[in-house]
């Protein structure tokens, strides 16, 4: 018998619009994500500010909207002051979160401008750990208040006269994590990011601001964490953050493959737990999640930051990535989608070299990662709206995850264009999958534009610097819409499937 999997497309029946905010990454100074990541003045491709077009060509390519920035660890150590100004005054530090330096070559004016010539909107975050509201409320002001007053004026001192009008805050990074440079109690974390958010708003009214969820939903504080920081922040905040990062642990790839079922489950109990305290204040007001870091991370092979030697662009956590790996990361792009009525924002950890989907090497050249190709294809395609999909039919028994459909599906429905987008990964390892969605309602009579494939014969297949495509999608997948209108595909083990229906025979 082949496997079947049979779900039901109702344009009618939807969760919630996709914001474009779901399609975002993050740039931290770590590693070589800045530097030779985005930034290398002596590469040949670099523009007169000292970024890499060739890197930026590509970022564009990926259709990221949104980009987190500075950190992560390192943020929590970080002296915005030292990043403007003149370059050459710039202090080189200890940057304790990867025991590195950090020459400050890039700051905020820099990054901020490089952003916006890439059309990204910024996601400023805020240093809770070494410091606090004072630095905060001023770097707001630095980089949105048009002037007028020591931080504004000194901005336009510094040669950027036009504010940068940062509209999305972080209050600082994993601050329930240990190993995070000024590590906080659930309460002393929570009493800082109101307060700091107080002030930042009062300098400008019109920001949004992100609380730290847990680092991840393994930490023994993994609920309690957020109801606490919730009880103290809610009236000041917009957002929670969730982070996860999900790899292969002893060969357990049928696990691996289902690491969306743990992502969906972790964002429901995030949003419990926010809703919990809502209910219990009596508020109006959701709480909604921003998924603000998330990828495949192999962090088991990981040397740790304990052992890393003190360089200035040490290569940290370049991993990379296989077709199972892409697979995984489409995977985490359907639960994501799937949640879009909680989830605003998610940003793919991170963008250039460090666990990122571009890379890049110093004096060469830059290329697609595996998982640059689903990424890519959700943030152009999957637009609009998220239709519910309840999958039924074939299952997958695992070890880490219990029992998982073997389909991983969500659609979405942009109705200004009547364009209808079926994203699916085969969860299976060894048999194909028979998809078979029915098509009610205005989709009837939809036809299929075109079925993209990113699979392989060999799922750890990689793209490097010397084969950067050996690994890209194809356009020949074979769905159709059936004489009983149903939409129909079969999908190879491993795969991931991004399937264009438009109206019209
Ligand atoms: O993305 C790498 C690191 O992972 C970030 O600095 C930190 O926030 C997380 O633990």
């Amino acid at each position: 018998m082949p496997h079947t999997a049979r779900f039901t497309v109702d344009p009618e029946f939807t969760v919630g619009e996709v914001d474009p905010r779901l399609y975002g990454t993050f740039v931290e100074h770590m590693g070589r994500c800045v530097y030779t990541g985005i930034y290398e003045p002596e590469h040949p491709s670099a523009d007169a500010a000292g970024f890499r077009t060739d890197v930026a060509d590509l970022v564009r390519e990926l259709g990221t909207g949104l980009v987190r920035y500075p950190g992560g660890n390192f943020v929590s150590g970080y002296h915005w002051e030292d990043g403007v100004g003149p370059a050459a005054e710039r202090p080189r530090r200890l940057d304790l979160a990867w025991r590195s330096i950090e020459t400050n070559q890039v700051g905020t004016n820099e990054f901020l401008t490089w952003a916006k010539e890439q059309g990204l909107d910024p996601m400023m975050a805020v240093n809770l750990g070494t410091r606090g509201i004072d630095a905060a409320r001023a770097l707001v002001e630095y980089c949105n208040q048009p002037g007028g007053t020591a931080w504004s004026d000194l901005r336009i001192k510094h040669g950027y006269s036009a504010p940068h009008d940062v509209k999305l805050w972080c209050l600082g990074n994993e601050m329930d994590g240990p190993w995070q440079t000024g590590h906080k109690t659930a309460t002393e974390y929570g009493r800082l990011a109101a307060e700091t958010g107080k002030a930042m708003r009062q300098v400008d009214p019109t920001i949004e601001l992100v609380a730290c969820g847990s680092s991840n939903a393994a930490m023994p504080t993994f609920g309690t964490w957020e109801r606490e920081v919730l009880e103290q922040t809610y009236d000041e905040v917009d957002y929670l953050s969730l982070h996860a990062y999900y790899e292969e642990f002893d060969g357990d790839r049928a696990s691996f493959l289902a690491s969306g079922a743990h992502m969906d489950q972790y964002i429901r109990d995030v949003v419990a737990t926010a809703d919990h305290v809502r209910a219990a204040r009596g508020a109006k007001k959701h709480i909604r999640l921003s998924f603000d870091e998330w990828n495949v991370w192999y962090a088991a092979r990981f040397v740790g930051e304990r052992n890393l030697e003190t360089a200035e662009t040490p290569r940290l956590i370049e991993d990379t990535y296989s077709v199972t790996d892409a697979v995984v990361v489409g995977s985490l792009l359907i639960t994501l989608l799937r949640n879009a009525d909680r989830v605003a924002i998610a940003c793919l950890a991170q963008l250039v070299n460090v666990i990122a989907p571009i890379r890049s090497e110093p004096g060469g050249p830059s290329w697609r990662q595996t998982i640059f190709h689903p990424f890519a294809q959700a943030a152009r395609f999957a637009t609009g709206k998220v239709l519910r999909t309840e999958v039924t039919g074939s299952r997958i028994d695992t070890e880490r995850h219990g029992d998982v459909p073997a389909l991983d599906s969500v659609v979405t429905y942009d109705e200004e264009s009547g364009a209808v987008t079926v994203l699916a990964v085969n969860r299976g390892q060894e048999e194909s999958l028979n998809l078979r969605a029915e098509l009610r309602g205005a989709l009837s009579g939809y036809r299929v534009l075109e079925h993209l494939v990113l699979a392989d014969q060999d799922p750890d297949a990689v793209n490097t610097q010397a084969e950067p495509d050996r690994v890209t999608p194809r356009a020949d997948g074979g769905a159709e819409v059936s004489a009983d209108g149903a939409l129909e595909a079969r999908l190879a083990p491993v795969s991931w499937h991004v399937i264009r229906l438009v109206p019209g025979a």
